[in-house]
């Protein structure tokens, strides 16, 4: 079975999260989802999110191409998740270019796919602002 592992915040579900999700999951058999947690987008990746860590789980666990969501809670975990959870594929949407590379030295592969055109939480939230 191939499985394969992706990251984020996921904050207002959209389209382009789905995009995504559906993309990654067609990779291999097994997706499992590091799921940002509040106090890491928080104080590293300096986001508020509208939904909390454990709403935002729901939301992606009703997701047919998820098959587990674990936690994120910091920056140093990928390298020990991609031998804890036997991550075949890495694969981030191409905001993250390059920035994971350093994955393949576990043996995985590491994949950057296109992002979906006109569509971001902060998109969402900037034009319910107006
Ligand atoms: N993603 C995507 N296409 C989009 C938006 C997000 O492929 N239009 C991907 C990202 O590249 C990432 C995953 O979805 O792999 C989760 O991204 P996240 O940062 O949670 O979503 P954004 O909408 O980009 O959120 P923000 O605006 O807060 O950065």
């Amino acid at each position: 079975m191939k499985r394969v592992i992706t990251y984020g915040t996921f904050d207002l579900l959209h389209y382009g999260h789905i995009n995504l999700l559906r993309r990654v999951k067609a990779m291999g058999d097994y997706l499992i989802v590091g799921l940002s947690t509040d106090e890491f987008n928080w104080n590293e990746k300096h986001k508020k999110c509208y939904f909390d860590y454990e709403k935002r789980k729901q939301l992606l666990e009703a997701v047919r191409y998820v098959d587990l969501v674990i936690r994120e809670e910091n920056w140093n975990q990928k390298r020990n998740d991609m031998h804890k959870y036997h991550a075949d594929v890495f694969a981030i949407g191409d905001d993250w270019e390059g920035k994971f590379d350093f994955l393949k030295e576990e043996g995985c592969e590491v994949v950057y796919l296109p992002r979906t055109p006109e569509i971001s939480t902060t998109q969402i939230k900037k034009d319910l602002n107006r």
